[in-house]
């Protein structure tokens, strides 16, 4: 069984990082941004709501954020382990995570921290293209797919976040900086939490992860 958590600002490449991650270790990708667009696309009640926020780069409020990340945790695919993208990113979050993990019995073994710095996060950010279909994230300039705007993995259309824009990027950089950055200290604090730099090459950051999780496992 592997649990773990990936953090890290805006652009960082806890997205890119995941896909591959799931892929190794056969368990669920759990991000919650994925979670809300997609509830966006189907227009659902969530959808509404959460599109008020993240539109402009604001969090979704924790209530309505801990609620989903219960339900699809309980879920049966969750049982041999868990990948949770972009979740937590607030202290009460952490708090409902530990409460959640200890019901369902898999406690979280890794925090996987990515770091970039700013410059490198806003050219990310900016140039970033993401499937429709399956949200795999690739970059204008340095991680292009092999046909222009058509996904490797489904063959999906390629396109631009609604909140990737230089505003809504500010609000989330800011959030991160407030709410989120806050928690590498909590989970410093239980032994938890590993960090890595975010912007080396993507296949030896993967490697480096990778090694981690086979070493303690
Ligand atoms: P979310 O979808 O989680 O977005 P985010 O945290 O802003 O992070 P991103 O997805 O933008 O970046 P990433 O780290 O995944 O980078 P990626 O791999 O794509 O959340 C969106 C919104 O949803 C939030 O603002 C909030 O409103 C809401 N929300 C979500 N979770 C919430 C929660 N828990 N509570 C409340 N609200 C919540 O990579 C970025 C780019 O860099 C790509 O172009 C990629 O090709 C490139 N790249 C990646 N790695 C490398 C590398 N090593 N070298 C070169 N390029 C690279
Ligand atoms: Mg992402």
């Amino acid at each position: 069984m592997i649990t773990m958590i990936l953090m890290g600002p805006p652009g960082a490449g806890k997205g890119t990082q995941a896909k591959r991650l799931v892929n190794k270790y056969d368990i669920p990708h759990i991000s919650t941004g994925d979670m809300f667009r997609e509830a966006i696309k189907e227009r659902s009640e969530l959808g509404i709501l959460a599109k008020r926020y993240i539109d402009d780069g604001h969090l979704v409020p924790d209530d309505v954020t801990n609620a989903i990340v219960r339900e699809r945790l309980a879920k049966d695919d969750c049982q041999h382990g868990y990948l949770l993208d972009g979740f937590p990113r607030t202290i009460p979050q952490a708090m409902a995570l530990e409460g959640i993990t200890k019901e369902i019995n898999r406690p979280v073994q890794f925090v996987i921290n990515i770091d970039a710095d700013e410059k490198e996060l806003i050219r990310r950010i900016s140039g970033r293209r993401v499937c429709k279909v399956c949200s795999t994230p690739y970059h204008i300039d340095t991680m292009k797919p092999k046909v222009e705007n058509v996904c490797d993995v489904c063959g999906g259309p390629l396109i631009q976040r609604a909140d990737d824009n230089e505003e809504a990027l500010r609000v989330r950089l800011g959030h991160y900086y407030e709410q989120t950055r806050p928690l590498l200290d909590f989970y410093k604090k239980s032994g938890l939490l590993h960090s890595f730099d975010g912007t080396q090459d993507l296949n030896v950051l993967l490697k480096q992860i990778m090694s981690l999780v086979e070493e303690n496992e």
